[in-house]
Order: structure tokens, then sequence, then C-alpha cells
């Protein structure tokens, strides 16, 4: 017994010890080659994926699938001096994981939440940070330390093949919701990885595009999202990107990891590559990268090597270790937490239709064609209503257990459907899908089916329903941008079911409402004025079906606003020009093939700070739809716009009363933008600088919403001085419904220029 006793006060002990001992405590007692372990992942192994020899450089060292099967990486173990390592995995839209192990009945299902696209246009922080939450308590109790997102690159075009992953072309809007997203998920004792840091606005070539951008646009559009999220929601890791930014990886910058993450914005995370990001492991240390991923074996004795022949200062890779280890302390892997492998799935679900239905965003909704009530009879045209699209490709996609479509979803809220229609496409897209090759990658998106043609229904019997719903749907994802023909714009086809459905039902007397089952904009212009409303649904998670029909039948009333601008044609896109950069002569460079395939590349953003909104403004070009924009089954009102003072002094605080004047209850989104005056800078029409979104507010009920103006909110980068500068001079503030429904609006001064902060002058452009 005394024995025993002793055992357990020893082992107590030593694990009490580990736990106390400082990282830097632990780093000194470890051996180089320990160290390097530790900076470099274990590997990675997911079934049905080959890497190309390029790619892993070798053998990979290791394989994920021992720990959690389908999770992207692992980091090291170093039993001797007590760490366990942790289990990353993606991100963004839910855990992604393998569903299936060998050997086991039990199903290791993931909740598909809605898109980030569709979460950025909820405005509502409060919302997202409860969608963290869930999605945080399926990372623990599924043993994964580390969820790889939020994933914040701007909407910079249309074509990006994973917009869907991001949040806006805003970045106040997206830094603002994704550090809501980390809270909700880092209050669950697990971490994100705030991600791809920073630049990687589209796929083509994204391993060896070089992007050109001014200092001003990196920080006031690019960086800006990140450093807000970084500030406020203190994420434990960040992920690198794949792309060089004036001229160097993002990897292997020790200007932007150094200099700007840990200097300007005070981070004290850990960094890790984007997945074989950069090609030099030695330069990846230095530059701040603590961590690289999915670790590869010539990556591991390039780092010894480079200590051996002095190349690498091991105090350098102290500072990486370390830096991991201050995370790893927190883990639920160090603490050796007990996971469940049994999440609260089904909670979940009310989270995944809740979010959907506040994100979607209704566009057109002429003499009220929606809601509809119950019990009507709809008539369900379009492929993707037979099979809507929950989230993206790629590796943000989730393992999910179901879908809801559209016709379930229907049925489920009480509509009849048109079942002569629902046979006719049923029938259809099973012959289609069995025409498609079987053993496709899982990574990538499925071949599309060309829409069942309009001759093939009967168009009147069709005619029995009370109303017409066409879905159209797009699937984007990793690797690939989207094209404007049969892409952005919609295709032959499915012009010519829109107008032969919409004249069909319209000669009846009956409405025609579309519904946008999609990853990114789309062009309405030259259709939209066939049908009476179009909901904008985006790709809703795996409630998606049972949350288009909250929306339809007005059970939930839409408040969802546009984070992205939808542009009337691609041309007038801000950032259309030189999209997606050319190829170039690069000896240096290295290729990639396969999948992953990639060339030197480089691409300028010639349109500077003007991306999105700021861009549409600046040129004064009419977009189809605005940012900001978004209908409600009811109507709002704003007045008594106040400003606390005439003039700035520490902060402005600004107040206005949004009331609901119509008939059904309602929330509204309340946007400030704010035009500051242009002296030596040139300077945006308005910049977004709040938000609010009301709570539901009972038809004649009113709310006073609050927005706080900071130093910072004035500023404008100056790059020759390295600068945020608030420039003296008549500031106005703009409340809008939209960025184009300003409805209120009043002046204070800034009585001289402030400079209000000063930061490294880094990042030129090269
Ligand atoms: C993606 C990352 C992802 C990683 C791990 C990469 O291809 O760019 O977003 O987190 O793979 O799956």
């Amino acid at each position: 017994m005394k024995v025993k006793l002793l055992t357990v006060f020893c082992f107590v002990a030593v694990v009490a010890s580990a736990q106390i001992k400082t990282s830097k405590a632990i780093v000194a007692s470890m051996t180089m080659e320990e160290k390097a372990r530790l900076v470099v992942g274990m590997g990675m192994n997911m079934p049905g994926i080959t890497l190309p020899a390029e790619m892993s450089g070798g053998p990979v060292v290791g394989q994920t699938q021992t720990r959690v099967p389908g999770a992207a990486g692992t980091t090291a173990d170093v039993p001797r001096v007590g760490i366990k390592g942790m289990v990353v995995a993606d991100g963004p839209a839910g855990l992604r994981i393998m569903p299936d192990r060998p050997n086991e009945t039990q199903k290791y299902f993931a909740t598909a939440f809605p898109i980030s696209s569709l979460l950025a246009c909820t405005w509502d922080t409060q919302l997202i940070d409860k969608v963290g939450k869930a999605m945080g308590n399926e990372v623990k109790e599924y043993g994964v330390d580390v969820i790889l997102g939020p994933a914040i690159n701007i909407h910079r075009n249309p074509l990006g093949g994973r917009n869907f992953e991001y949040m806006s072309e805003d970045p106040y809007l997206a830094g603002k919701m994704s550090a809501a997203i980390i809270r909700g998920i880092q209050s669950q004792g697990v971490g994100t990885s705030l991600k791809h840091f920073a630049l990687n606005n589209h796929e083509t070539n994204r391993n060896t595009i070089n992007v050109k951008a001014s200092q001003r646009a990196i920080r006031e559009i690019y960086l800006k999202g990140f450093e807000i999220a970084v500030k406020e929601g203190k994420p434990w890791t960040v992920m690198s990107s794949y792309n060089k930014l004036n001229g160097t990886y993002t990897s292997q910058s020790r200007e932007l990891l150094t200099d700007v993450l840990r200097g300007d914005w005070k981070y004290k995370g850990f960094v890790m590559t984007d997945w074989f990001g950069g090609d030099n492991p030695v330069e990846q240390m230095k530059a701040g990268n603590d961590l690289i991923m999915p670790g590869t074996t010539k990556q591991y004795e390039a780092i010894v090597n480079a200590v051996k022949e002095g190349k690498l200062d091991e105090k350098v890779l102290d500072i990486n270790v370390e830096r991991i280890l201050d995370i790893m302390k927190i883990s639920p892997s160090y603490a050796g937490y007990k996971y469940s492998n049994k999440p609260n799935l089904v909670a979940h679900q009310a989270v995944v239709r809740n979010a959907a239905t506040e994100g979607m965003v209704l566009l057109k909704n002429d003499n009220a064609a929606l809601p509809v009530a119950k019990g009507k009879k709809i008539a369900a045209f379009g492929n993707f209503a037979y099979n809507l699209v929950s989230g993206g490709t790629g590796s943000g996609d989730v393992n999910e257990a179901y879908t809801i479509s559209l016709i379930q979803g229907l049925e489920n809220a009480g509509f009849g459907l048109n079942k002569n229609i629902q046979n006719a496409y049923e029938k259809y897209l099973k012959e289609e899908k069995d025409k498609q090759p079987k053993n496709r990658s899982p990574f990538m998106p499925p071949p599309v089916i060309n829409e069942l043609p309009v001759a093939q229904l009967d168009m009147n019997e069709a005619l029995t329903a009370d109303l017409a719903i066409i879905t159209i749907g797009r699937i984007s994802g990793e690797f690939i941008d989207r094209k404007v023909e049969n892409d952005l714009n919609f295709t032959d086809a499915e012009k010519a079911l829109i107008a032969a459905v919409s004249e069909k039902f319209h000669a009846q007397g009956k409405k025609v409402v579309v519904i946008l089952n999609v990853g990114g904009p789309m062009e309405t212009a030259s259709w939209k004025s066939l049908v009476d409303g179009i909901l904008l649904t985006w790709q809703p998670g795996q409630e998606a079906g049972n949350a288009i029909a909250d929306i339809l039948s007005g059970e939930v009333n839409p408040s969802g606003k546009l984070a992205t601008t939808f542009s009337v044609k691609y041309e007038d896109e801000p950032a259309a020009p030189g999209f997606p950069g050319k190829e170039i002569e690069d000896k240096t460079g290295h290729t990639l093939g396969g999948f992953m395939r990639s060339k030197p590349a480089e691409i300028e953003y010639l349109e500077g700070i003007y991306v999105g909104y700021r861009g549409f403004d600046k040129k004064n070009i009419v977009p189809a739809y605005e940012f900001g924009y978004g209908l409600s089954y009811t109507t709002f009102q704003y007045s008594g716009l106040k400003l606390s003072s005439p003039t700035f002094g520490k902060n402005i605080v600004a107040t206005v009363t949004v009331k609901n004047t119509g008939k059904v209850a309602g929330k509204e989104i309340a946007q400030l933008y704010l035009s500051a005056p242009v002296a030596q800078l040139d300077k945006p029409e308005k910049e977004l600088k709040g938000f609010a979104k009301t709570k539901l507010l009972a038809p004649g009920e009113s709310q006073t919403l609050t927005f706080t103006l900071e130093p910072r909110d004035l500023c404008s980068f100056d790059d020759t001085t390295s600068a945020w500068v608030a420039e003296g001079g008549k500031y106005t503030v703009k409340i809008g419904a939209s960025s184009r429904n300003i409805l209120l609006q009043k002046d204070f001064t800034l009585p001289k220029t402030l400079v209000v902060e000063k930061v490294n002058n880094v990042l030129k452009m090269k």
C-alpha cells in the first residue's frame, strides 16, 4: 500500500512539475534534435490523396491517422520532456475529419455550419460567437486541439475559388466577425488558426505567385482584418499563406511575421505554414514561422544541418519552440483531456439553422412575392433544389451526416410540391450521377451536371402549382478559381429555364422566385427583371432546406445584408484587370505539379485600396446589389442621429434610433460609414467603421444603437511616414441601411492632424 501511494505521489509530482515548468525551462532541457522535431509537423496521410514528390520532398515524417483520422496534421510528441503533440484539423465551416474508421461502426460526423461568406452577412457578432462555441465543442470532443480557421482573406475578385471560406470585401467587417468566432471557439478550451496570412486572394498559381501590392493597400485592406482579429480575438495560432508578398514567401517574411505581427500587433501565439507552403525551412524559422506543416523529413534535416553548420542560430530555434510550447501547454492534448468522441451534434443542428437564416440575403421581393403561406403548392425547378450545396470543397469541406434538400425542407415546413416536376428532376439527376466517374478526388468539386433542359419538363402540368422556385447552385473550392462564363454568369440552360418558367407562370399571374445556392457573387443584372424574388441563401450548411423554408414561409424574417458587392458585370469589378496574374520566367522559383499545380507567376494589385465598394464608389459604377444591401419583410425608419461632440476629442459616440415601421417583426443592420477629409492622402468616398444589428423589433418598436469611433477609425495609412494618420478637417458620419442607402449624416471636426500610430516601415513593393 505504501509503495503504491509513493508511486502515485511521484507521478503526480512529475506531472505537476512539468506543468509549472516554464516553456523556457522546457526548451533548456531539450536537445537540438528534439527542438527540430517540434518545429516540423508529423506529416500527413489523407486517404485518397497521393502527394506529388515535389511537394513532400521525400517521405513524410509520419501520419495523422493514428490520432484523429482525417485531421490535417499533428505535432511531435517529445515524451522525455513530457510533451504530447497537438492535433490540428480544418476548418473553417466546421471540423473536417474522416467520418469512417477501419473496423468501427461508429460514425465520426461533424456539423457543416454555414460558409463564412454567409456568416459575415449576419453582421451579428453574438450569433457568430454561438456558432464558434458549437464548433469549438466538436473540436474538443473529437480530440483535436486547433481548428484551422477562421479564414479571412479579402474578397478581392468574385472569381476567387475559396471566397466562400472567406468573409467579406471589407476588412473591418471581416476582422470583427472573425474575432467573434475566434472568441467563441477558444472559449471551449481549444485553439484556432487565423489564415491565410496574407494576400492569398485567389487560387491560380497560389503556391508560387508573387503578389505585388502597395504598403498602403497591404495595411489598410489586406492586413487590417487580421490586425483586428489578432488584437481582439487572440487566436492561438496564425497560418501564413502560400504566396509571396512583394518578393518573399509570406512564411519566410520576417517583415510580415515578426515586424508586423509580433512587433506592431504584439501577437503572442505561434505561426504555422500552410500545408507545404514556402521553399526554405531555415528561412521560415528565422522569419518567425514557428511550425512547418504538415512536415517532411527533408525539412527536419535542413533545420538540424543548418544549426550544425552555423547557418541557423539555435537561439532562433529556441524562440520558435518556446512559442509552440506556450500554446501546447494550454491544449487539451497536453492536459490529457479525455474527449468523448460524442459532441452534441443534435444541439448544433439548431445553431446551424438559426445562423443560416440570419445570413441569407433577400435581394429582390417585388409585390411581396415572399413570404409564401405554408400549405401553398410549389413547383421546384433547378437541379440544385434536389441537391442543395451545404458548403464548398477542398479543405473547407466538412463530412456531415446529412444535408436537408430544398424539397425536404419545403415538405417539413408544410408546403405542397409539384410531384411531376420533382420526379422529372430526380430521374434526370440519378441518370446523370450514374454516368459520373466513380473514383474522383474527394477534394475537388463534383463534375457539373447541366440543367435539365426545359423541353423535358411538362410546363403545363407544372402550372397546377401556386408558385415557381428556381434554384441555381455553384460549388467551388481549393486549387481553382471560378470562371466568368457558365459560372459567374448563368449558363444558357439556366437562362432558358428562368425565361421559360417566368413566361408560363407570369401568364397565369403566378410568382417566380430564384434561390441562389452559391459560394460567391453571381451576375444577376441580365435576368433579375424576369423574376419576382431572389433569395441569396449562400451555401448554408447541413440544415440548408429547413433554413430556406424558414425564410420562404416567413417563419424567419430575412435580415442578412451583403458583405460583398454584386456587380452588374465582371468588367466593372475593381480587381478584374490582370486577374489572376501572369506566369513568369523565374529560374529560382519552384513549381508544383499534380492537383497543386503552380508555376512562378506574379500579379500586381493595381486598384490599390480601392477594393470592393471603395472601388465602385471611386469610379462611380452602380453595382447590381451594393455592399451592405438586403431586404426584409418589414420596413425600418432611421432617426435622431446624434454625435457626442462636434469636435473629436478622445473618441466620438454616435447614436441613432431604428424603428420597425412595417407589419411584421424584424431585425435591421445599421451601418456607420465615415467620409474623411482629403488633404495629403487620397481617401475612399466612405468606409465602414461600425455596424449594429437590432434585436427582433416588433411592429412599431424602436431601438437606439450606439457606435464609438476611436482615433484609429479616422486613420489612413501614410506609407511615406509608415504611420496611421488622421488628417485634420471635417469628417462625415453616414448612417445607412446599405453603403448606397445613406439615411442620416452628421459632421464632426478633427482640429489638427493626428499621427495615431507609427509602425515598422516594411513590406515595400518590389
Ligand atoms: C489549405 C489550408 C488548410 C490546409 C490543411 C491547405 O491546402 O490551404 O487552408 O488548412 O491545407 O488541410
